[in-house]
């Protein structure tokens, strides 16, 4: 089967409070989709329901073809073997070394793995993200691309099939964020790797989108192919493609 998540009139919400109303979309293998919509729409509030971080009020999420309880660790603890996550901002660790950052969710999953094991699997990923030769250096000491790459690094050192990530591109000048782009997009065609992208920026994601999901006011406004984005003639998409997110539609 080819949809590695299925959702089905999902509604998520804080406080009694709705965000996201009857959403269904599904994510394919292989596929880079993006997530699209102005800042406060509910793009993070999607990845953390997906990361069992916030219960939904109801509908159903399914991974590889078995719907999810989002109460069960035991369930939740077999997911994240599978997924690697790219938090808004990188999230490392400053007072680690990019080594000791990247080999965390060995030291936390496997700490019974050997040393030299684990040293192969973090030396592969820094190099695939181009960062072998700077391990030993701190965060403080990288440029905002490179503190990305390595947050990638991590994301993808227990050999995940889905990788989520949370505005990669905020903070990067347009040439780095497209140098991140192209090295997603390379992740995703040599490991097959999927990718599930949020953004409010239109610019960054244009090379590598596969399928889009467009979000207004809670709802999914448009979910398919991206490239059928520039076909629709819909005065929302139109608005905020044309002049990014901080217009009031
Ligand atoms: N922990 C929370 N408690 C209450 N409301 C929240 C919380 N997190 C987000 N929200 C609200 O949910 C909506 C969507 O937020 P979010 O998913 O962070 O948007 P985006 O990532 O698209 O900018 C916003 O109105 C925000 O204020
Ligand atoms: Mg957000």
């Amino acid at each position: 089967m080819n949809d590695i998540i299925q959702v089905e009139k999902l509604d998520v919400g804080y406080d009694g409070i709705v965000v996201l109303k009857q959403l269904n979309f599904t994510i394919s293998k292989g596929d880079i989709t993006v997530i699209l919509g102005k800042s406060g729409c509910g793009k993070t509030t999607i990845l953390k329901t997906l990361l069992g971080l916030i219960p939904p009020l109801s509908g159903d999420v399914a991974f590889f073809g078995e719907k999810i309880d989002f109460h069960s660790e035991k369930v939740l603890n077999k997911l994240y073997q599978r997924i690697g996550v790219l938090y808004q901002g990188g999230a490392l660790l400053n007072s680690l070394t990019l080594y000791e950052n990247v080999a965390l969710p060995i030291k936390m999953q496997h700490p019974e793995l050997p040393p030299q094991i684990e040293r192969e699997m973090v030396y592969s990923r820094l190099a695939q993200v181009g960062l072998d030769e700077s391990a030993n250096k701190y965060p403080a000491e990288l440029s905002g691309g490179m503190r990305k790459r390595t947050a990638l690094a991590r994301a993808m050192i227990m050999d995940p099939d889905i990788i989520f990530c949370d505005e990669p591109s905020a903070g990067l000048d347009p040439i780095t964020a497209a140098g991140l782009d192209v090295l997603m997009r390379n992740l995703r065609d040599l490991f097959g790797i999927t990718f599930v992208v949020v953004t409010h920026e239109l610019r960054s994601i244009e090379k590598i989108s596969d399928r889009a999901l467009v979000l207004h006011k809670g709802r999914i406004h448009y979910f398919g192919d991206y490239k059928d984005l520039f076909t629709l003639k819909d005065p929302f998409i139109d608005t905020f493609f044309m002049k990014g997110e901080d217009h009031d539609y």
